[in-house]
């Protein structure tokens, strides 16, 4: 009875599976701050890919770790980036394997920002000294004396961000996610796209991204942790639900064709409000943070691994996700097998 009553069902048609491609050759490596998630090589990706797909797995998202950074982040839109490397092998691999491609500067830029700094805030203003990451520690911890958040230079960044969309969809993707929090990006990405006639690329906004300290583990995947100051001049407070919904309301009139709420588990309200508000599907991004923090828990003795996660999904689903983001893809996938 409880199934036939039940509201809501998890399946493996939800799960985007996120993987992280480094320039080289022959890598597979663990990522130390992501159980059971490994740094692949554009050669030995598409294996993975592979074995995502047999799972079920409609979907992978790819970040890219680049062999050099510099201050405009260039190598995004290389043709050789390990993005472009990657989608080209998979694709000939696993053709049925939609490939979501996140679209940001911040692992490739030398600052660790989402975009170009601009130039009045660069030397002599932001201690440039401070090791990655380390000012950011500070400010998570609360307490005061971190450097300001700089100030993107918010124009010049979506034009980078466009060129690096296209070149991931000339290499061949099927769906942009831009995760930067640029205003005015997914227009400059519609735009792009249009203009140079990729007409059904959908484009999946990461549309109401918080500043959030849950993705501490993931800025040591992507080796993307800001050099100095933090991201709030771009992300979202956490405290703001409304401006949440405005944020996804701009960005589907710019032209998105799904939207994201991220992270997912200290923001389910907002997942709630955009179901309720939108028509169109409804994404959630269950964070580096949220996925280490159950491991830990279940090293810890404390919790059962497998039924938190199921719970943790599940919870996501009802609060109106359509599609989930999440490094538990495939242990969940093999469960509900
Ligand atoms: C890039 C980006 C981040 C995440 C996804 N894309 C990091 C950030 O904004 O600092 C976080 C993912 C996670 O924590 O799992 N901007």
């Amino acid at each position: 009875m409880r199934r036939m009553v039940r509201e809501t069902s998890l399946s493996v048609d939800d799960f985007i599976y996120p993987l992280f491609v480094r320039a080289g050759e022959g890598l597979k490596k663990p990522i130390g701050s992501l159980r059971d998630c490994f740094h692949f090589s554009p050669d030995r990706i598409a294996d993975e890919a592979a074995e995502v797909a047999d799972l079920g797995i409609p979907a992978v998202l790819l970040f890219g770790l680049p062999a050099q950074k510099d201050e405009r982040g260039s190598e995004a839109w290389s043709e050789s980036g390990p993005v472009q490397q990657a989608i080209r092998a998979i694709k000939e691999r696993a053709a049925e394997l939609l490939i979501v491609t996140d679209v940001c500067l911040c692992e490739y830029t030398s600052t660790g920002h989402c975009g170009v700094i601009k130039a009045s805030c660069g030397e002599g203003i932001l201690p440039l000294h401070v090791s990655p990451g380390q000012d950011e520690a500070k400010m998570a911890s609360g307490r005061k004396g971190g450097t300001p958040s700089p100030q993107v230079d918010n124009d010049a960044t979506c034009e980078l961000l466009a060129k690096m969309a296209l070149s991931h969809v000339q290499a061949g993707a099927d769906i942009v996610a831009p995760s930067d929090m640029m205003d005015g990006r997914v227009r400059a990405i519609r735009q792009a796209l249009e203009c140079n006639g990729f007409h059904d690329v959908a484009i999946l906004s990461y549309a109401a991204k918080f500043a959030s300290a849950f993705y501490g583990p993931f800025r040591d995947a992507a080796e993307s942790a800001p050099a100095f100051g933090d991201r709030k001049s771009y992300q979202m407070d956490p405290a703001n639900a409304r401006e949440a919904v405005r944020e996804i309301e701009l960005d589907l009139d710019e032209g998105a064709d799904i939207v994201m709420v991220k992270p997912a588990l200290s923001f389910l309200d907002i997942i709630r409000r955009a179901r309720e508000r939108f028509d169109c599907p409804v994404a959630a991004y269950n964070v580096s943070g949220e996925y280490m923090m159950l491991h830990a828990a279940a090293d810890a003795g404390l919790i059962d691994r497998d039924a938190v996660m199921m719970e943790v999904l599940t919870s996501i689903k009802r609060a109106g996700a359509d599609i989930i983001l999440t490094y538990h893809a495939k242990a969940a996938a093999a469960m509900l097998r």
